[in-house]
């Protein structure tokens, strides 16, 4: 561990890693080899070898993309028909552009063979050819140095203007220099036409780099069809060398794919850093020309040498990738579009939540259900708190334990696809869903969305993360535009999808209904391929339910299934488009590859979902289900009636319209519980062995003299499915009342306790003064009214924290004005073009607690605040470098007479140095950890590298900041106790 003082990091490179773009690889498919990679304007082309035996490569073909997901092959763009002296063995072109004119340089024939060979140039005026053959014979013929005339990269030096030809298998390499006509060769200043260069261990496949003064020669060793064929390089300050070998930067990894070579490298046209092109066996593939194209990064130290690459692999094998590929091979267009939308309405899949199967061709009927709360469609199962209780406890290992139980409980019925978890972030309290997500922080969403998915995944279902994305409101959901900055999306609004796909590798997305900056989100190839892909996500995109508006969208954007049926993605449509040539078969391959590869991989295809030895009422879920509900109540006031004082000479008096009953928030969301399995609070507070006298109370007709000699009242207040739930927004004061009724009670006996069961803030000010405490409950599921009685009684600590910020009034949350709608249908506001009515974002990055300082507002009860029976205290901060990170160490003493979970929050503060705006200080890690009385225990929160950056929508990547920076380590937003500053060199 090294102090701050002494530390420089490693790899002191300006954009964090996981900015960079992340394809899927392989980027091309089997059976293509030798990739040489070359930029032209936006578009990256890919030139490689056809990976067949040596009779049959008698062309070349080419594939060309703007975004690395949807690649367009341009077929025989050379062929040896057109070049005299070639007949067989088309190999490794490269290609140049010169003053308009595109140059591809060729091998051909077989000199293995005694076949005249050579390296031939073709010319072209577009890079997709087709090319003609410039000079009627090869350009270089003969086997000079023991170099097998083949693998040629030309490349121009940027120093002295001169073209060089590198070339050569048999482990020998030359290097020739090329007219500029590019028709013959001239003479190095010594007079030889060829110079030999080969470097240690090579053998063919070479390549040149000019960067920042140095020319990086980069080769392949070992045998092309064993696992040891690798990539290896040296430097020189000239581009004919001597390069002496430094190291290897690409071999086979055995979890990725092995023998890995032959490549080329090219800056990336959008992020401006380094790919590296290159070929690959897929795992377990015995034929020796089974070989792909795969795109990683290529990086370099800050003293100049190479990195090793690290090959990116995918949780879905290539063996699941090419059963794939060989289905879709098999598949009618009329099958095809079975599989890419819900059911037609055929028994007995007519339910809304089915794709079809097609037995002739083994593919079974996929079945999906709702969450978050449960397993929802067409059964009971176990209920589980909701998101944003899940979120309020800040336990990343109870999301897990829900994502558990709804795996097991999906597993028991036979459901392969569980729609959740929602992630999309709380803007204002009025979103009608927002029960069902995280709250306001993208780390903490991110955080609890990834363990869910774990939970879920671990038991063989697939979770899909939704709604993807800036679905923040339910008002005219399908209508009304989220309209926000690149920034603003990537910084808030993306994270937790993101971090779902890059480190939880969810199996489905679910696109959401509202157009993202004027175009629905079902037919954004902006959101899809654009970002989605780029993060390595190749599992199954799918549209909400009827988020669908038109066919041309839907089959261009990325999108993979359209549910529940197929409006615009139908035979029908695809056919007309087909022929029109508006779309393409790959655009449909493409959505069928996608959801068999993860089928695949996820063993549906051969095993059955349903695992009937597990019960659908099973003690693991019910389990579960109680640990979550002990953890999401958060106590926001208390003026020292609770706990409640026990002993039974009085009573303690339960009313209020969520007294006894188990409550939810309504639509999708919701779900049938197993009869006789859920306790309201009522229940739950008489079944509490402490042997309180609890009675329940008619609210609608309370007896206030009873009331005022009780020795507590808890009021149990809130929403129910009615009144909070999908399609709507809700009202911020509490309905049917309930106000009055508070005040009243409150007036009558000040030990009144307000239990309220929402997905957000509530307008408190009618009785907050009067009342003795006030507990959010949110939707608590099955065993919300257990864990209610356990926390009110003092048997458990209350541990819950605010994962939102609890303004006091709409008007002091600076998102309000933004909320809802800007601008009605028909118009535009300077930054939008939209066609729909649309909601600008203008609170920017500065969302939640991000803005109390940048607005200026304070609210009543900050984010991450939550009180427990227990008085924490903070002491001893020190921050260290570690690794790539900051290391944050500190100390919790529980000085009070109760164990309590403390939730300590990490916040990153830029000094005011900062190059760019940025909010105060942004939560970037934290700790639940249970404390006994008196005891003390230390608590360390890791910080990797990108704590510490910003979204630059200029690069479209996120940057590492150098500079000063506070760390702080506190209760609550609000509440900090410790800070610590840490300085990060550039
Ligand atoms: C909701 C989704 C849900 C789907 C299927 C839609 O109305 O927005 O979250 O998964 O219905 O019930």
């Amino acid at each position: 561990m090294k102090r701050l003082s002494t530390f420089l990091f490693a790899a002191a490179v300006a954009v964090a890693a996981s900015a960079q773009g992340l394809w899927t690889n392989p980027v091309i498919d089997g059976w293509y080899a030798d990739p040489e990679g070359f930029v032209d304007g936006g578009t990256l082309w890919i030139y490689p070898t056809r990976s067949l035996d040596y009779d049959s490569q008698t062309y070349l073909d080419a594939f060309s993309s703007e975004d690395m997901v949807r690649w367009t092959k341009h077929q025989r763009i050379i062929s040896t028909d057109e070049v005299k002296w070639a007949r067989r063995c088309m190999w490794a072109p490269s290609v140049v552009k010169k003053d308009g004119t595109y140059y591809l340089f060729f091998s051909a024939n077989d000199v293995h063979q005694g076949e005249v060979g050579g390296i031939g140039v073709a010319f072209s005026k577009s890079p997709a050819g087709p090319f003609k053959d410039l000079l009627g014979k090869p350009l270089v013929q003969d086997i000079v140095n023991g170099a097998q005339p083949i693998d040629q990269h030309v490349f121009q030096d940027p120093v002295s203007g001169n073209w060089y030809m590198y070339y050569g298998g048999w482990k020998h390499c030359n290097v020739v220099r090329l007219a500029p006509n590019f028709k013959s060769l001239i003479p190095f200043e010594d007079g030889t036409l060829v110079k030999e260069i080969t470097p240690q261990d090579y053998v063919e496949g070479p390549f040149m780099l000019y960067k920042d003064g140095k020319y990086y020669f980069m080769w392949s060793e070992g045998s092309w069809t064993k696992d040891s064929y690798r990539v290896a390089y040296g430097v020189a300050d000239n581009p004919l060398g001597p390069f002496r070998r430094e190291e290897t930067i690409l071999q086979s990894d055995p979890a990725v794919g092995l023998g890995a070579g032959h490549h080329s490298v090219v800056k990336d046209p959008r992020s401006g850093k380094y790919l590296i092109i290159y070929h690959r066996h897929p795992l377990g593939s015995s034929n020796g020309n089974d070989r792909v194209v795969c795109i990683d990064q290529l990086e370099f130290t800050p003293e100049g040498k190479i990195a090793p690459v690290k090959m990116r692999g995918s949780w879905i094998p290539d063996s699941a990738k090419e059963r794939a590929r060989e289905l879709v091979a098999q598949m009618t267009l009329e099958e095809k579009c079975t599989l890419i939308h819900g059911t037609r309405g055929e028994a007995p899949y007519a339910d809304g939540f089915h794709i079809m199967p097609i037995p002739r061709l083994g593919i079974p009927a996929i079945r999906m259900a709702d969450g978050p709360q449960g397993v929802r469609n067409k059964t009971r199962s176990t209920y589980y708190p909701c998101g944003v209780s899940l979120a309020a406890s800040w336990n990343r290992e109870v999301a897990g334990k829900v994502g558990e139980g709804i795996g097991l409980d999906a597993r028991a019925r036979g459901v392969a696809i569980m729609l959740c978890p929602g992630v999309n972030i709380y803007r204002t309290a009025l979103c009608g869903r927002n029960f069902e997500y995280y709250g306001e922080d993208p780390y903490l969403a991110s955080e609890m969305a990834l363990n869910y998915i774990k939970g879920i995944q671990g038991k063989g279902v697939m979770a899909t993360i939704k709604h993807f994305a800036l679905n923040n409101q339910e008002f005219d959901r399908h209508g009304v535009s989220s309209n926000a900055d690149e920034r603003t999306i990537n910084e808030i609004y993306f994270p937790a999808f993101r971090k779902a796909v890059e480190k939880g590798e969810v199996a489905c997305v679910m696109t959401s209904y509202n157009p993202v900056n004027g175009t629905h989100a079902s037919e954004s190839s902006w959101l899809i391929n654009q970002n989605l892909r780029q993060w390595g996500f190749e599992g199954i995109v799918m549209s909400d339910w009827t988020s669908t508006y038109s066919a041309i969208g839907c089959f261009t954007s990325g999108l993979d299934i359209e549910m529940p049926r197929g409006y615009v993605t139908n035979y029908d449509n695809a056919k007309a488009l087909l022929e029109s040539g508006i779309i393409s078969q790959e655009d449909i391959d493409l959505k069928c590859l996608h959801i068999l590869q993860t089928v695949i991989a996820y063993g549906f295809m051969d095993n059955p979902v349903k695992d009937p030895s597990i019960p659908e009422d099973c003690d693991i879920s019910r389990a579960n289900a109680l640990e979550a509900a002990l953890e999401g109540p958060v106590l926001l006031k208390n003026s020292g009636i609770l706990p409640l004082p026990s002993g039974k000479k009085k009573e303690i008096v339960v009313l209020g319209p969520n007294a006894d009953i188990v409550p939810y928030g309504g639509g999708s969301g919701r779900m049938d519980p197993i009869e006789g399995r859920s306790i309201s609070l009522y229940q739950g507070l008489s079944k509490l062995d402490k042997g309180y006298k609890v009675r329940l109370m008619d609210w609608t007709n309370p007896d206030y003299g009873l009331l005022s000699s009780a020795q507590a009242v808890i009021v149990a207040a809130g929403f129910n499915h009615d009144t909070e739930g999908e399609d709507f927004d809700r009202t911020y004061s509490l309905p049917q009342g309930q106000d009055a009724l508070i005040s009243k009670v409150a007036d009558t006996n000040p030990n009144t306790v307000v239990v309220v069961y929402s997905g957000g803030e509530i307008d408190v000010t009618p009785w907050i003064d009067k009342v003795g405490a006030l507990v959010m409950a949110w939707y608590g599921g099955q065993e919300g009214g257990t864990a209610l009685a356990r926390i009110l009684s003092g048997q458990v600590s209350p541990s819950g924290r605010l994962p939102f910020t609890f303004w006091g009034s709409l008007e002091a949350n600076p998102a309000y004005p933004n909320y809802g709608i800007s601008k009605p249908y028909g118009q535009n506001s300077k930054k939008y073009y939209s066609k729909y009515p649309f909601i600008e974002y203008n609170e920017g990055i500065f969302l939640g607690y991000r803005g109390m300082e940048h607005f200026d507002s304070r609210p009543m009860f900050p984010f991450g605040h939550g009180l427990t029976y227990a008085d924490i205290a903070y002491s001893d901060i020190s921050v260290a470098f570690v690794g790539d990170g900051v290391e944050v160490c500190f100390t919790l003493t529980n000085n009070g007479k109760r164990a309590a979970s403390e939730v300590a929050q990490v916040y990153v503060s830029a000094a005011g140095d900062s190059p760019v705006i940025a909010p105060d200080m942004e939560l970037k890690g934290y700790e639940k950890v249970s404390v006994a009385p008196k005891q003390s225990r230390k608590v360390k929160v890791f910080l990797p590298r990108e704590s510490f950056s910003h979204y630059s929508a200029s690069a479209h990547a996120w940057v590492n900041d150098s500079g000063r920076y506070t760390i702080k380590v506190g209760a609550s937003a609000l509440d900090i106790r410790l800070s610590a500053p840490v300085e990060l060199p550039q």
